[in-house]
């Protein structure tokens, strides 16, 4: 007996599309289920100016196969010399839909990320004026915080005091991997959201780590314990809309994860929606997985939802590939660690 599951066509509210070849070979394992993608800005050298902006989304559409339909939702990298006006001139145009905060350091290709915070006020300042989201990647970078902690130090370092002092300001806490930043969202009022990644409500940090290194599950923010996982499941399946997707799908060949110095990065595009709807089924809430996908991420972004539908459906395990090939080398696409029953209807 087959069961089968129609929603609405989903988002990816988070997604690292890189580049040339890379580019080519990521970008139709997401446009194959996803209509829309917010598109991370961390290139060499990153995406910061509007017209950088225009010039990669035209990259990103000459990328897309033939008969496959994808629009990229571009986002500028917040420097400490971002220009305000450039900002509000590529959010005014429907080009840009978000701004991108890194601490300077704080994960691939973050260098030119931002140090002091008191040099992005006036950009900061300018989008809350104009309703445009920051997206912000919650990690202080300082040597002497664990790992562990970097995520609760950066909210009471730097995101609470950012949102007291830009009132206003929407922002989408990214890829949230602790007990602590669900709570800190759900109190927060209409313009607070967060995402959450396809891995983080698979993993912990005994993933990473038992049993000799898994350089395939180390990301960042890196996966935390057990307990904080299920506060991410429990917040992805409530039905909450101020959770929704964004995969932080992170593509890095073989030779640079499984490296003296592994990148970080999880790359889930190609089974995400797979693996949520066992995430999903399991917690009793298949009647959710629309909601996290499909409505709550176009809901905070001030989009239509999607036209279309896709269809999930219900059988033996289905075998996606363990890795895809890209012109500068394989890829490893995540594993779950079990089977996965849904399939996505072609
Ligand atoms: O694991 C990650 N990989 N986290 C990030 O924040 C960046 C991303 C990447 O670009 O590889
Ligand atoms: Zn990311």
């Amino acid at each position: 007996m087959s069961e089968t599951l129609t929603i609405t066509r989903p988002d990816d509210w988070h997604l690292h599309l890189r580049d040339g070849a890379m580019l080519a070979a990521v970008l139709p394992e997401t446009a194959r289920h996803f209509a829309r993608a917010i598109i991370m800005p961390n290139l060499v050298p990153p995406v910061v100016t509007g017209a950088q902006a225009a010039a990669y989304r035209d990259r990103i559409l000459a990328a897309l196969p033939e008969g496959m339909a994808f629009q990229p939702l571009m986002t500028l990298y917040l420097t400490e010399d971002t220009d305000p006006e450039d900002v509000a001139a590529a959010a005014a145009s429907g080009l840009v839909r978000a701004v991108k905060l890194y601490p300077a350091g704080a994960t691939t290709n973050s260098a030119s990320g931002v140090s002091d915070f008191d040099r992005v006020r006036g950009v900061l300042e300018r989008m809350a004026e104009i309703g445009l989201p920051l997206c912000v990647h919650g990690e202080v970078t300082a040597a002497d915080i664990d790992i562990f902690d970097r995520e609760s130090v950066f909210i009471d370092r730097v995101l609470d005091p950012i949102r007291r002092a830009t009132p206003g300001l929407r922002v989408v806490m990214e890829h949230i991997t602790t007990a602590g930043a669900v709570d800190y969202v759900r109190a927060g009022g209409a313009d607070l959201g967060a995402t959450i990644t396809t891995h983080h409500l698979v993993i912990n940090r005994n993933h990473i780590l038992v049993g000799g290194i898994h350089p395939h599950y180390y990301c960042l923010p890196v996966a935390k314990r057990e307990t904080h996982r299920l506060a991410l499941v429990a917040a992805a399946t409530s039905g909450e809309n101020r959770f929704f997707l964004g995969t932080d799908s992170a593509p890095h060949t073989d030779a640079l994860k499984e490296n003296a110095c592994g990148c970080a990065g999880c790359f889930t595009a190609t089974n995400t929606l797979s693996i949520l709807a066992e995430v999903f089924e399991r917690e009793g809430a298949l009647d959710r997985l629309e909601g996290f996908v499909s409505r709550h991420g176009p809901a905070f972004y001030r989009l239509p939802e999607n036209p279309d539908t896709i269809t999930l459906t219900r059988g033996a395990p289905v075998q996606y590939p363990t890795g895809i090939e890209t012109g500068d080398g394989p890829v490893t696409v995540f594993d779950p660690g079990f089977d996965l029953h849904w399939r996505v209807a072609p």
